[in-house]
Formats: structure tokens, sequence, C-alpha cells
């Protein structure tokens, strides 16, 4: 099962639980568009077949969503029954943090062996170093501010540009590293609008004149219309543009690191459930497979190396 937001890659680890489920001669259902899909029976048994030709695909064949019927208790007994009904012993379910923290009630309520997989572009995710997704969708937003600043540089302009990160500032912090961004504002740090302002101004007065400021979505001050407003308020004559990367940053083909993250997670995993694991996140560690506890998964965040802000800056001057 996948669910919450998709993240490219999904379907390389769905294809890897399916082929090894398979290879160990189990039975292997798919669960369609996450919890409501479980809750709504919508499952189907899944053949070598099913998965051929996607593992170069973004997106998830099995579909996403968000239930908020599986946040009620009934809606979890529903969910429960349907995988009695279809004889399912074991789960895995590929998914970011809101996924997993639903899973970790569903266990409270029902025991059923579970293995779950960190799939979200957003790297937000304890036990593991790379989540699923996170590099395509870094790398897709480096693509598009690399060609900002094509722009930026021909008309000497201050480009705001948003990428996603509701509560996390890691493609950000990475994006804005690798495209020699002048700043990055992140929800992890608090941003003081004023400095950046006084950046900016020291930057337009000693010709630097094409900038870039990457702002996470979920920023503490705001978006980066928020930001670009506040910039052009107190200071009227900078030519500034406003770009919000957007969903792009979640669709596309898989890079290579994902499509091999994805594949060794989606082995272990199976792997895992055949050895007697259950209510265990599978990451990667130092390149190592690695289980952590649903619930420490689910809770904890992954430290984000605040240093690296700094650093930015320091590159920039
Ligand atoms: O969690 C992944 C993510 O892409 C976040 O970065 C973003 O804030 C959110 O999902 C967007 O969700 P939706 O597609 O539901 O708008």
């Amino acid at each position: 099962m996948t669910s919450g937001g998709d993240a490219p890659g999904m379907n390389a680890c769905i294809r890897a639980v399916v082929r090894t489920g398979l290879y160990h001669g189990l039975n292997v259902f798919g669960i369609m568009r996450g919890y409501q899909g479980m809750i709504e029976g919508d499952i189907f048994q899944m053949q070598t077949q099913s998965v051929s030709n996607i593992i170069q695909r973004g997106g998830t064949i099995l579909k996403t969503a968000r239930s908020k019927e599986f946040t009620t208790p009934e809606g979890r007994q529903k969910a429960y029954d349907q995988l009695k009904a279809h004889n399912i012993d074991g789960l895995v379910l590929i998914g970011g943090d809101g996924t997993f923290r639903g899973a970790v009630e569903f266990f409270k309520q029902f025991n059923i062996p579970a293995i779950g997989i960190p799939g979200t572009i957003d790297k937000d995710m304890a036990g593991t170093d790379y989540t699923i997704g996170f590099d395509t969708a870094v790398n897709t937003a480096v693509e598009a501010i690399d060609k900002i600043r094509d722009t930026a540089d021909a008309h000497d302009r201050l480009f705001v540009v948003e990428v996603m990160g509701r509560d996390a500032g890691y493609i950000a912090l990475h994006s804005g590293l690798a495209c020699g961004a002048e700043a990055v504002l992140i929800p992890e740090i608090h941003t003081d609008i004023d400095s950046v302002i006084n950046q900016v101004n020291f930057d337009n007065k000693r010709k630097k004149l094409t900038q870039i400021l990457v702002v996470a979505e979920g920023d503490d001050f705001g978006g980066a219309d928020e930001v670009a407003k506040t910039i052009k308020k107190n200071l009227p004559d900078a030519d500034l543009r406003v770009t919000i990367l957007g969903h792009i940053q979640r669709g596309g083909s898989p890079s290579c690191q994902d499509r091999i993250l994805a594949s060794r997670l989606g082995y272990a995993a199976v792997e895992g459930l055949l050895h007697g694991k259950s209510q265990q996140m599978v990451g990667i560690i130092n390149d190592h497979i690695h289980f952590t506890p649903l619930e420490k998964a689910a809770k904890q965040k992954q430290r984000l190396q605040k240093d690296m802000v700094e650093m930015i800056k320091v590159l920039a001057s």
C-alpha cells in the first residue's frame, strides 16, 4: 500500500515488494488508495506482470490518499475486517510520517505484522538517512532553479523561489546549496526577515545583483509571496520575482538513487516480515539496512544540519 503524498520511487518500491514476496511463494495483494482503499476493500492480487515496466515511473500505480475515516476507530475496524476477508497476514506500508502515525493507532487496536517504508519527498523522518523521492525532488528543484538563475542573471534580478516542505527544510537546504543560493529560509530555523533584507540590500550595494533566495513553503515567516512582499516594502527598488515550484517536485521519473533506495527497502521489508519483524520501519543508515520501531519513526524527526544554512551564506558571500 502507498499512502500520503506520492513520491518518485514508490513504484520501484512496489515492484521490489511484489517480486520479493512472489519469489518466496507468498500471495501478494495491492491495496489501492492507501487506508481509504483498505477500508473499502479496494484490494487485488498482484502477479509478477502487475509490476512490469514501472521501475522508471513517478507517481504510484496503487494510487494514494489521505483518509479521514481511518483516523476513527470505526474506520480502522472496517479496514481490519477487509484485511481478514482477504486473508492478509502481513502489511507493507509505503508513506511518510502521517502514514506511520495511522499505522501506530491501527496496531494499538489490532495486531497484524507490518513494516513501514519511508516514502516522502520531504526526508523528514528519523531512522533513515534518506526517504524515497527526496533525491528526485531535489534534482527537480535544482534543475528548475538553475533555469531561474539564467533569467535572473540576464535581468540582474532577485528571485524568491519556493520549494516544498510544509514542516521540513531539507529540499530547500539541499537545492539551495546545490544551486548556490544566496540564502535559504526553512521551518527549522526562525527567519529573521530584517537580516534577509539587510543581506539583499548589502548585495545590491556591492553590485551582486543576481540573487536567489530559496524558501521552504513551511518557513515560519511565510512562503515566497510573503517574503517577497516584505522585501519589496522595505526595498521598493528591488527588481524581484517569485517562483513557486509546487507539485512538479513530486512527479517525474525517479533518479537512479531513488530507484536503488526503493528497491533495497522494498526487498528488505519483505525479508524482514518473513524473519518475524513487525511494527518496524525499514530505513537506510550509513548505507546499511536499519530497522526502527514504527512508533519512534512516526514521532521523531531526522536531525537537520542547521550549520548548512550558515555555510550557504558564506559560500554565496
Ligand atoms: O509531504 C510531502 C508534501 O509534498 C509536502 O512537501 C507538501 O507540503 C505536501 O506534501 C503537499 O500536499 P498535497 O499534495 O496534499 O497538497
